[in-house]
């Protein structure tokens, strides 16, 4: 588009050249070199070319006025030469003197216009002005008649050297000599002037004495040799004759009107003829070279029509002037107009012009908006394309990441499967060779499970669902606590292990579950490429800084190559013996986590010389984002959740020796279990285990496990998580949110470890989740502690009656509403004697079986014993509270007669209902 500057640059120029418009006229200069300018004939004159020019504007004259000096004159022609002027006129004060520089001026190719006086050679553009000799000789003749032929003349002259003078002079006396009788008695020098005229006369007037008559070569000379005469009162006897006839009260015309002169002859300026020629010239029009003007007489006879026409002539010229002014007025409000037009026009142009690119951006903004809009088009397009395709690629992540827990969960089972039996057999009697052949099973198997946990934990890392979850707690303490897992090895190999401090005890932030990952990982590397007899440390002390922790774990085994040590914690590296699977993955890994807690890990190792691992880990909490930070579990969880939490996280080997002994103390064959778990072999392998104490049931899948739940209502339920169709915690969910199942503990296996997926099972309402693999001990004792602790429950809920105080000890809310409704019913028909289990259930909405397992679940009564339980609970309260006799409260609280109550009553409570209030009253 067009710059702002460029138009305003074009608006400009426009501007200019229509001011220059207003000029142009003036374009062609003509200089006139005057001889005088001093007289009224030449100020006629200059007057005439004005007016003409007044009609050419693009003509332009400078008169230069030399005042009767030749050599003035001479100097403004060469003036106008050097100027080099368009045209140049020259009126020659004196011929001779001027012509060469007249002839210099034309050959230069000026066009020179000579008037009035002539030079002395023919090189000149063109002559105007009237014909002089025949002026003169009009004159004589007039004089000769007019002295009838005798007479005696003075005659002024002119300036000699001029062209006028000697003409008028030539054509006088040419005339004169026809008139014998008369003569030109003397010759007064006037040089065109009337002071000079007037000067000279006198001497030359009394040399002469009786005069006839005056012939002066123009007006003003007569008039001076008038005023002369009249001065010395001889004016009267003297006839004059002048020349010029100029009209106006100075001009000859009135100066015969007035009776001064006796005739003129008219001798024209020429003013108007020479522009009109000089335009001609200029615009190279047709021209005459000899222009000449006419003369005529004026004397008595003429000179009143003369003066009438000449005056009129002359109000008619300043009326013409006048109007001229106005005229010019008009031009110059038609100039300003042209201008302010010419303004408007270079306005509206650029206001067309702009309007014109305005339209034109505006086209090519629409054009432009099209397009954009078309791109914008595509670039949604292939938003919506890349969205789609990172949908994809996230559900294919999210596919990956299914496949690999439930690969971790089929590995999981079958070493689950391993390590469960291999434990059975381990403990059981068996030979010393086949005890080795058992550990290595196990120890193979449990490295097998840490690889799957590892893989498991980089898919966590990978899809950013591995969450720091840091506390503040002592490092040193910590680090200790791991170490303590290798003594046995280090003491059983030989090895010098020590941990050393720098100090005593550091409170830092972090995930203990990480660190433990990433210690357990440097020492098994340590212990593992250091032979038995080497050195093992963990060194902890404070940076120079004091703002970090660093851990050193160094060994002086078999140490690594400078490749090795450059890709130690590339997890894809597969160089040298020394990054096996295990290690590989148990490196890169560490160093993930470690980059978890925005820490560092390096290692120095020297082939031979050994290895040195330092761990360096922030100190405070400026570094960690506020969700990363938790408080230590009991004060955050509920103390049942907290433990559910750490359930998994136990070592399957720490329960082996309470195993043996609560093992031996369970007799519980009247519990009965349900067992939902959808692999065969686990299934198996748990119900053979099960069935040594308790009563077992199973099912294949959460369907059937529903269903069985429902039939059987039984103590306890195991079941898988991952299982086809209804999983586990949807089975959990549905046990929980029906009344006749929702008392029941449930137990959920899986192979699932987060804590996301442990909340959700705990969510779904499980009281338990064991994490696969579990030892069999382990998972006896969970299920030992929870169905004591049901009966504790029950056993504080049975052993008193008042309804209101129940509530606070029935932990789920589903129980609590069962219960509620269950006393609610009892209640309301305790005085009718045949209530039974059949009608609470009735009212309940449930089968009599399932109230009845429900209330002994959760009260631990039958459903008739305990209604009795209620009834004599109200009875004891009516023998304090009421005035009715015995009878009446055994009818009021729904027995069939007053012997039974007290029999039941004394039974219970081991006191009749007589002794009981007669004590019980007096007490009070
Ligand atoms: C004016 C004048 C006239 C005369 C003419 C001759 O300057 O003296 O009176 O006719 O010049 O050139």
């Amino acid at each position: 588009m067009m710059k702002l500057t460029t138009i305003i640059n074009l608006f400009m120029l426009l501007f200019l050249f229509s001011c220059s418009q207003g000029q142009e006229e003036k374009q062609l200069v003509i200089g006139f070199a005057q001889c005088t300018g001093g007289d009224a004939w030449r100020k006629a004159m200059h007057s005439e070319m004005k007016r003409e020019l007044s009609f050419y504007p693009e003509l332009e004259l400078v008169i230069k006025d030399a005042r009767n000096s030749t050599s003035l004159q001479q100097q403004h022609i060469r003036e106008f030469i050097d100027q080099k002027v368009d045209l140049l006129i020259v009126s020659p004060n004196e011929a001779a003197p001027i012509t060469p520089l007249v002839e210099e001026a034309f050959e230069k190719g000026i066009p020179v216009i000579i008037v009035d006086r002539r030079t002395s050679s023919s090189l000149y553009t063109a002559y105007v002005g009237a014909n002089n000799f025949e002026i003169g000789r009009l004159a004589g003749n007039y004089v000769g008649e007019l002295l009838k032929g005798k007479g005696r003349i003075l005659e002024v002259w002119g300036l000699k050297g001029s062209s006028p003078a000697v003409d008028r002079h030539n054509g006088f006396t040419s005339a004169l000599k026809d008139f014998k009788d008369i003569k030109i008695v003397a010759e007064v020098p006037g040089e065109w002037e009337k002071d000079i005229a007037k000067e000279k006369f006198p001497d030359f007037y009394h040399q002469n004495k009786q005069i006839d008559l005056v012939f002066a070569h123009n007006d003003v000379m007569a008039l001076g040799t008038f005023e002369y005469l009249k001065s010395i009162q001889q004016e009267d006897e003297m006839i004059f004759v002048g020349v010029d006839g100029l009209s106006g009260p100075n001009g000859g015309l009135q100066f015969v009107e007035d009776g001064i002169l006796d005739a003129t002859f008219l001798y024209p300026t020429g003013g108007e003829e020479v522009i009109r020629l000089a335009r001609k010239i200029l615009y190279h029009e047709p021209y005459e070279k000899e222009n000449m003007l006419s003369s005529t007489l004026i004397d008595g006879r003429n000179v009143h029509i003369m003066k009438q026409q000449t005056d009129k002539i002359l109000s008619q010229q300043s009326s013409i002037e006048r109007q001229q002014g106005k005229i010019q007025k008009q031009i110059e409000v038609y100039q300003n107009q042209r201008i302010l037009l010419y303004f408007l026009s270079a306005a509206l142009l650029v206001i067309i012009v702009l309007g014109a690119l305005a339209l034109l951006s505006l086209k090519e903004k629409q054009e432009m908006n099209k397009e954009l809009s078309a791109k914008n088009k595509e670039v949604i397009h292939q938003r919506n394309e890349l969205a789609r395709m990172a949908r994809k690629a996230d559900k294919a992540t999210e596919a990956k990441f299914k496949f690999f827990t439930n690969i971790s969960h089929e590995f999981r089972t079958p070493l689950t499967l391993i390590i469960g039996p291999v434990d059975d057999m381990l403990r059981g009697s068996v030979s010393a060779e086949m005890k080795k052949d058992l550990q290595l099973v196990k120890s193979n198997a449990l490295r097998l499970l840490n690889l799957v946990n590892q893989l498991m934990d980089f898919r966590k890392i990978e899809n950013q669902k591995m969450k720091l979850q840091v506390a503040e707690k002592d490092v040193v303490g910590f680090i200790k606590e791991i170490s303590a897992s290798f003594s046995r090895e280090s003491r059983k190999r030989k090895i010098d292990f020590s941990v050393n401090s720098q100090v005593e005890s550091l409170k830092v932030y972090f995930d203990s579950d990480k660190l433990d990952k990433i210690l357990f990982n440097l020492l098994s590397n340590a212990f593992k490429y250091t032979k038995d007899g080497g050195k093992v440390s963990v060194t902890i002390e404070l940076s120079d800084t004091y703002d970090k922790v660093i851990i050193m774990v160094e060994d002086n085994g078999r140490g690594m190559s400078e490749e090795h040590v450059k890709n130690a914690f590339d997890r894809f590296y597969t160089g040298e013996v020394y990054s096996n699977l295990s290690t590989g993955l148990g490196l890169a890994l560490s160093k993930e986590l470690v980059d978890l807690h925005k820490g560092e890990i390096a290692v120095v190792s020297e082939k031979w010389k050994g290895t040195k691992f330092i761990v360096s880990l922030p100190l405070g909490k400026e570094h960690l984002r506020e969700e990363e930070i938790i408080l230590p579990a009991s004060e955050t969880l509920e103390p049942m959740l907290d433990a559910l939490l750490s359930s998994g996280n136990e070592e399957p080997d720490d329960l082996l020796e309470s195993e043996e002994l609560s093992t031996k103390a369970l007799h519980r064959k009247d519990k009965t279990i349900l067992l939902v778990e959808d692999n065969v072999e686990l299934r198996a392998f748990l119900k053979k285990r099960l069935q040594k104490e308790f009563n077992v049931v199973d099912a294949a899948d959460g369907t059937l496990g529903l269903s069985m739940a429902f039939d059987t209502v039984p103590d306890l339920i195991i079941s898988d998580v991952m299982m086809p169709g209804m999983d586990g915690l949807q089975l959990t969910s549905e046990l929980k949110n029906d009344k006749r199942t929702s008392h029941i503990p449930v137990i959920l296996l899986t192979a699932k470890d987060s804590v996301e997926q442990k909340i959700e099972g705990v969510q779904s309402g499980a009281d338990m989740y064991v994490t696969k693999p579990f030892s069999f001990a382990y998972l006896y004792e969970r299920i030992k502690g929870l169905i004591k602790s049901r009966e504790m429950l029950r056993d504080h809920y049975s052993c008193e009656i008042p309804a209101e105080a129940k509530q606070a000890v029935v932990p789920k809310q589903l129980d609590k509403k069962f219960v509620n409704e269950f006393l609610a019913v009892v209640e309301k028909n305790l005085s009718n004697t045949a209530l039974n289990a059949n009608d609470i259930a009735e009212s309940l909405g449930m089968s009599k079986v399932q109230v009845y397992r429900k209330v002994k679940a959760l009260l631990g009564y039958p459903v008739n014993e305990y209604v009795v339980k209620v009834r004599l609970k109200k009875a004891k309260h009516f023998l304090l509270n009421s005035e009715m006799n015995i009878s009446e409260i055994a009818y009021e609280v729904g027995f069939s007669s007053p012997a039974y109550f007290s029999t039941a009553f004394k039974n219970h409570f081991q006191i009749s209902p007589s002794e009981y209030r007669a004590t019980h009253l007096v007490k009070d």
